[in-house]
């Protein structure tokens, strides 16, 4: 280290992301990168951070998340770097904010991303990733553009499957769109925009990744009783494409269905032996999205996260809100939409048995545009290190970094970022292992989380001393 430093970081536990464990070392950052990992007690640095008291992780990067607008209605990106999150991975669940016509304020769930509209004004990928190099977030992004989207953007009404023709447009967006950076596809066949969509129409859309390469990334057609239907579904398209695939915030929904991860991870690894399969996970026991007869009914507990037509409700359970309107639950369902809800309909055991599963990622699938939000939008990370690594000891911490780290950048082709060695982005995650938890719960759900120090986004402190910095150094990362 004959150079100058900008950024040392002393004597930390080094916890390297490749799932390896701890050593204690220093790190050097030099502009946006790591110049070395040792001992460098003698190097002269602008800036030193005394660490012994903390571990250095890789930055986490969010595998599932909604956060296509925030990042730029919101740049300082508070709910994620305060949970020691550096890059996000965006257009899950079929939904993107690029490619999304203006329209897509009305239909339901493209209106999570922006339930008012004025966000819709990305025709194409390009101009989204314009807007974030002119105006960059705290965190990195990797984006993937969605096939609801793209069905929005060439089809007059989405309850039927693509004609030829509209298949062959919505084809070309999605080429346009991974030539321009996206990193993949994502579908959400769960809902009733996309439902009609056969597997052959998908297959098509993601046809440009098979030389543009790419991850196709679904929120399945079913995750209740016909979940291995829809897995095998999954996988064809993975295997016609030739391209990895990525399940979903896996669950198996609804009491009947409790226990069967058991059935869905021994057919992921009967799969995996032939083709790449990952998949993510948030660590709750309640999921949340659009408000939905269907998913109400599956529930043991709904709560309403917003409704346009009561804001007022925002927060209370789905029965409170049946009885201040007067109604029964089903006919408040209707009353309230266009809503959002989290619905209580999953078995811990399951939860932790997928999270457990080597393959799996961590992602938050936090929705930050509602009013009263499910608390994996603020507590995701530090739970799974917290709660599940050191006091429930599901895994070693260096796994838990891992599934956030290591494994999720080589799943999405993220290129030296993930992994702390000489070469790599700074992206750094510094935390106390004692004292990290999720403070964010069901009745408080936008508290920071504790026990991360200090959040570093490619060289540049973006967390410290308990607040943002207001430092916005993130970047659109693309494959390779
Ligand atoms: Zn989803
Ligand atoms: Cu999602």
């Amino acid at each position: 280290m004959n150079e100058r430093l900008d950024l040392l970081i002393r004597n930390a536990l080094v916890i390297d992301g490749t799932g390896a464990p701890r050593v204690r070392a220093d790190i050097g950052v030099r502009a946006e990168r790591i110049v070395g990992i040792g001992n460098l007690g003698a190097a002269a640095a602008t800036r030193v951070i005394e660490a012994s008291a903390l571990i250095a992780a890789p930055g986490f990067i969010d595998a599932h998340t909604h956060d296509d607008r925030l990042l730029l209605s919101d740049p300082t990106m508070t709910p994620k770097v305060s949970q020691g999150v550096t890059t996000v991975v965006t257009g899950n669940c079929g939904i993107s904010l690029p490619c999304s016509p203006a329209r897509s304020a009305a239909i339901p769930p493209l209106d999570l991303l922006d339930s008012d509209g004025g966000w819709f004004r990305f025709p194409d990928f390009e101009g989204y990733r314009r807007a974030f190099d002119d105006a960059p977030a705290a965190v990195n992004a990797a984006c993937l553009v969605g096939h609801t989207t793209l069905r929005a953007a060439t089809m007059d009404s989405l309850d039927r499957p693509a004609t030829r023709d509209e298949t062959a447009r919505m084809r070309a967006l999605a080429e346009k769109a991974l030539a321009a950076g996206a990193i993949g596809v994502s579908t959400g066949t769960a809902y009733a925009p996309a439902a009609a969509a056969t597997t052959e129409e998908i297959i098509e859309v993601c046809q440009p990744m098979a030389t543009l390469g790419g991850v196709y990334v679904t929120h399945m057609r079913n995750e209740d009783d016909r979940i291995l239907d829809a897995m095998e579904e999954t996988f064809r398209i993975g295997r016609e494409v030739g391209v990895p695939v990525v399940i979903s915030h896996h669950k198996c929904v609804g009491k009947a269905n409790h226990g069967r991860s058991t059935e869905t991870l021994a057919l992921i690894d009967h799969t995996s032996a032939a083709q790449e399969v990952g998949l993510d996970l948030y660590p709750y026991i309640a999921s949340s999205t659009v408000m939905q007869a269907v998913r109400a009914k599956q529930s043991t507990k709904v709560l309403v996260t917003w409704s346009k037509t009561h804001p007022e409700l925002s927060g209370k359970t789905l029965t409170e809100a049946a009885r201040s309107l007067g109604l029964n639950e089903e006919e408040t369902v209707e009353a309230l939409k266009p809503a959002g809800a989290i619905y209580f309909m999953m078995d811990e055991v399951d939860v932790q048995r997928i999270l457990a599963y080597p393959a799996t990622m961590v992602g938050s699938d936090g929705l930050p545009h509602d009013a009263v939000p499910h608390p994996r939008l603020w507590g995701t990370f530090p739970r799974v290190l917290g709660h599940y690594a050191r006091d429930l000891r599901l895994f070693p911490l260096e796994t838990a970094v891992h599934k956030m780290t290591g494994l999720t950048a080589a799943r999405f082709g993220l290129t030296d970022r993930g992994v702390l060695r000489a070469g790599a982005y700074a992206d750094i995650t510094l935390f106390d292992a004692r004292t990290i938890a999720d403070a964010a719960d069901f009745e408080a759900p936008t508290r920071p989380a504790r026990g991360i120090h200090t959040v570093i986004v490619n060289g540049t402190p973006a967390w410290a001393d308990g607040g943002a910095t207001g430092a916005r150094t993130g970047q659109l990362l693309t494959r390779g």
